[in-house]
């Protein structure tokens, strides 16, 4: 199957679907995300592009059956102000609209925060969906459960025109420790992500510190795109056995979110913009799971529950 992933950002969907299907064209305005993008897929023709302004004769040019999407989010968030359609973030996505209203490809997924859900932009896909005939599926999925120790939900939609594969019933996933996906940093991330004593004393009350020694079934709340930036209500943070905390790392991130450990950043890449990528990124496991409904051989590939962990685990 020929993707193109629209709204690439480091790519979590080329990395859901790797060695399952071809990705022949990934488009993203952020400089940075396409920059680390490359660094791990080097042949899937990823470029910088603003996609509200999305030429046609291109778009249809890379003869995709499947068009990706994970379109910005803020139009759909209180923090964001809900403007929805109004906000000028969801512009490029009514362009998307407009194309497949013209030609659309076989298939359609995309991924976005479950505040999309109930939206007008919402009813626009869905509208323009089921007027060019796809047949459309829904669902509201976190990584919880499928095993993962770690929250993101997100809103999904799969469309085709061929017909989907109906859903697997699926026993529910046991949950993995969280302290699994835990690697024992280096030393020179120790250095970058233990919190200074003076943050900790400031804003030490709002923040989620796990003990996994004490309660190793923690499971850490959503990482979003300010983990690198601000204290509260962006992710977890651990306490380590000398009494530090810590944030986690972005490989460990990465590890929770089911991406490969061979995924890497390019080394000028700096902490707060690996953070602000990752957050943005999506949960390579949830993705396997919704979009083998369009790519059957994703239903055998590898779950939370028979990963294994990439390095030997202590507690840090
Ligand atoms: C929710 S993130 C998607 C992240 C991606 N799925 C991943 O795995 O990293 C939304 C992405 O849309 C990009 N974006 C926002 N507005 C855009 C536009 N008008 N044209 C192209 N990309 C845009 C952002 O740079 C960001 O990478």
């Amino acid at each position: 199957m020929r993707c193109l992933e629209l709204f690439c950002g480091i790519g979590g969907f080329a990395a859901a679907v790797q060695g399952h299907a071809n990705v022949v064209g990934a488009l993203d305005l952020s400089g940075h995300a396409i920059e680390v993008y490359r660094h791990n897929f080097h042949d899937h023709g990823a470029r910088q592009a603003h996609l509200e302004h999305l030429d046609e004769a291109e778009i249809f040019g890379y003869e995709a059956d499947l068009w990706w999407m994970s379109p910005p989010c803020q139009p759909y968030t209180t923090r964001g102000h809900q403007r929805d359609l109004e906000d000028h973030r969801a512009r490029s996505l009514i362009r998307i609209m407009a194309l497949i209203e013209r030609q659309g490809p076989a298939h359609v997924a995309m991924e976005n925060v479950p505040g999309f859900q109930g939206s007008d932009a919402h009813a626009l896909v869905l509208r323009t969906l089921s007027d060019a005939g796809y047949e459309v599926a829904e669902r509201l999925l976190c990584p919880t459960e499928l095993g993962v120790p770690a929250q993101r939900e997100r809103y999904y939609l799969v469309a085709s025109r061929r017909g989907l594969r109906p859903r697997e019933k699926r026993e529910a996933a046991a949950m993995r420790p969280l302290a699994d996906f835990l690697m024992a940093p280096t030393d020179e991330e120790l250095g970058q992500v233990v919190v200074p004593e003076e943050a900790l004393a400031k804003h030490g009350p709002g923040m989620r510190i796990f003990d996994l020694r004490e309660e190793p079934g923690r499971i850490a709340n959503t990482f979003t795109g300010a983990y690198g930036k601000t204290w509260q209500a962006a992710g977890a943070y651990l306490r380590m056995a000398d009494g530090r905390v810590r944030r986690f790392t972005p490989r460990e991130m990465l590890g929770l979110m089911g991406f490969s450990p061979d995924f890497g950043f390019p080394d000028h890449v700096s902490l707060r913009q690996r953070y602000k990528l990752i957050g943005n990124s999506l949960s390579v496991w949830a993705m396997r799971e919704v979009l083998s409904a369009l790519i059957p051989s994703l239903s055998g590939a590898e779950t939370p529950v028979d990963a294994k962990a990439s390095e030997a685990l202590a507690l840090p």
